[in-house]
């Protein structure tokens, strides 16, 4: 039997004694201010045992890990026509990255660089009655927590700062594939990603990635297939020009944040989730991949 709380204990215990901690998110300049020391892991098992150790408990900017649970929700909405406006590719470019949406006609490589979240955030502009209010429910929902909230200064924010953000949006106008104005998009967009959650938080919204769509209030949101072709995505795309080194080193499928958050999973197994602010060269959580390489190593538990 593995002993999970120790292991998270032991990685915690060399995590905080890095001397390089990586560098916090300042191009959201409501996201500088946030103290590099803070470290946390939580973990879910199927088997409803939970484990945590440092700052699990502690609300933080999910940032780009709302991408999925933006796609799981769209996916059921509109099922497949997602992907007559979106391609499951892997990138190989940074998250914020302009040239491929002209070099590929609009069409984003895949959901979770910024272009492809932003059509995703279009979808849901268009189906549902009240945008931000009910993907707020459908996150309250997933984790039968309704204290989680939009932080509206990170949203705001990220609005006055989010040139590149709104030249994505431009861009994907241009080519008639975004439906609803700019503006109404990117508010959206900007607040989804201003989700604010702790570890355990996140641990319990993607529970339905690990139990076959069926969240932890038992109720199903979307099919297998559909549970199938995201945690796809997140292994091939969830951490942009760095996806293959998340591979390489934890082995499993996951998604990054540049609030320094990092949720993994092993399909039918557990849900993990690490944060740490300070980002590498990649604006992946520095600490947060060496936790989870180590976490895989130890208990030999990737899809590898
Ligand atoms: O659009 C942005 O730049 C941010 N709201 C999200 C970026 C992000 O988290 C990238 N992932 N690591």
């Amino acid at each position: 039997m593995l002993d999970y709380q120790s292991i998270i204990n032991a990685i915690y215990q060399d995590a905080i004694k890095a001397k390089d901690k990586g560098i916090v998110a300042s191009y959201i300049p409501e996201l500088a201010h946030i103290n590099s020391d803070n470290f946390g892991i939580h973990l879910r098992t199927s088997k409803g045992e939970t484990f945590g150790v440092g700052d699990f408990e502690k609300p933080f900017s999910i940032q780009s890990i709302s991408k999925v649970l933006a796609l799981s929700k769209a996916m059921s909405l509109i099922g497949e026509d997602i992907w007559k406006r979106i391609d499951v590719e892997p990138s190989g470019n940074p998250f914020n990255y302009l040239s491929l949406i002209e070099v590929e006609n609009g069409i984003p490589r895949n959901p979770f660089i910024n272009a492809g979240a932003i059509v995703i955030a279009d979808i849901l502009v268009s189906n549902l009655q009240n945008p931000k209010e009910d993907f707020l429910k459908y996150i309250q929902a997933l984790t039968g927590d309704d204290s989680i909230i939009y932080n509206k200064d990170v949203a705001n924010s990220e609005k006055i700062t989010g040139f590149k953000n709104y030249a994505t949006a431009n861009l994907l106008k241009s080519f008639s594939n975004l439906n609803n104005s700019v503006d109404v998009v990117l508010d959206f967009y900007f607040h989804q990603c201003a989700l604010e959650m702790t570890c355990s938080q996140l641990s319990k919204a993607f529970y339905l990635f690990v139990n076959q769509g069926k969240c932890l209030q038992n109720k199903v949101h979307i099919t297998n297939q559909q549970v199938k072709r995201i945690n796809a995505l997140m292994l091939t795309c969830g951490f942009y020009d760095e996806a293959g080194e998340f591979a390489f080193e934890v082995g499993l499928p996951g998604k990054s944040g540049v609030g320094g958050g990092i949720v993994a999973l092993l399909p039918e197994k557990f849900v993990i989730t690490v944060w740490s602010p300070g980002l590498n060269k990649k604006g992946n959580s520095r600490l947060g991949m060496l936790a989870l390489e180590q976490f895989t190593t130890k208990t030999k538990l990737s899809i590898f």
